[in-house]
């Protein structure tokens, strides 16, 4: 996809969570391409060399940094670190998650607490450690990325309640901070083809073609389609935009598709 890019983005430092793959790559390059300074923070080494090599290749300012989200200490040296290395952190997206789709009955105490680690605790631990630099510049953008699953029951039950709590840190940061100069919001996704459904398309290898019929736009959606609301939230174009759930669900949430034409005994 061809971004439009804010001119002031250039030179601007965004730190992506669980950047090596999927969702999170897209942000990166198209950060990259923006000519911002990329930093990854990603558990995975091998993605985390691919991606940041890849990037690099095409002219980007990226670096990786291997860090495990569910280790506080990982977390706060890797932030100091760059903070050091780029000065300032003046975009933050909390990207990284762990999905499970288990039913409550079906979900371990284990599983439950690894979820919530990953999608809520982390978050929390990254946003305590980069406001004290953002309120001192009276400026930052924080971007959590949620679910449709947080706003209606769809299923993945650890998953949907974890990001369900991110959602809410998103208003809390808003609020407390906004007089900061910090602003927070939270990206709705709807269903985008990524890795995060392997094991589901190992199932059922036809679910995005059983789900396109309930997004009213007749498809699911891109990394792409992400990654152009992180740069918009990340610019000067949303100066009024925090505490949000900016929604980028192709109209699921807007209704229920097959829903109508039932009602209207017209299906
Ligand atoms: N794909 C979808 O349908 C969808 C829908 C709604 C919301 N989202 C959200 O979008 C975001 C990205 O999703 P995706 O589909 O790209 O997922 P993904 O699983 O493909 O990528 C997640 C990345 O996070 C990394 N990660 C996981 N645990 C980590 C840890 N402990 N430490 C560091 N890195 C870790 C993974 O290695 C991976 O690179 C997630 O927050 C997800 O909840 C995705």
């Amino acid at each position: 996809m061809t971004y439009q890019f804010a001119a002031e983005l250039a030179g601007r430092t965004i730190v992506i969570t669980g950047g090596g793959r999927s969702i999170g790559r897209e942000m990166a390059q198209a950060a990259g391409a923006a000519k911002m300074k990329v930093a990854i923070l990603e558990v995975n080494q091998a993605n985390l060399e691919k991606t940041v090599a890849e990037l690099k290749s095409s002219g980007a300012d990226v670096t990786g940094y291997v860090v495990d989200l569910q280790n506080e200490k990982e977390i706060n040296d890797s932030i100091a670190q760059i903070e050091k290395d780029f000065g300032k952190i003046e975009v933050f997206v909390n990207n990284a998650a762990f999905h499970d789709a288990e039913d409550l009955l079906g979900t371990s105490l284990e599983v439950w607490n690894k979820t919530f680690t990953i999608n809520t605790v982390a978050p929390f631990l990254c946003i305590k450690a980069i406001l004290p630099g953002m309120i001192a510049r009276k400026s930052g953008s924080i971007i959590n990325i949620g679910t449709v699953n947080a706003k209606m029951m769809i299923g993945s039950d650890s998953y949907t309640a974890s990001k369900a709590a991110l959602h809410a840190i998103t208003r809390t940061v808003a609020v407390r901070y906004g007089a900061h100069g910090v602003r927070c919001n939270t990206i709705v996704p709807g269903t985008i083809a990524t890795e995060i459904w392997q094991e589901r398309i190992d199932r059922n290898p036809a679910v995005f073609e059983n789900l396109k019929s309930w997004y009213p736009l007749g498809r699911v959606g891109k990394p792409s389609d992400i990654a152009a609301a992180v740069l918009y939230l990340a610019s000067d174009q949303a100066p009024w935009m925090t505490g949000t759930e900016f929604v980028v669900d192709g109209g699921l949430l807007a209704g229920f598709a097959p829903m109508y034409p039932v009602v209207e005994g017209s299906d």
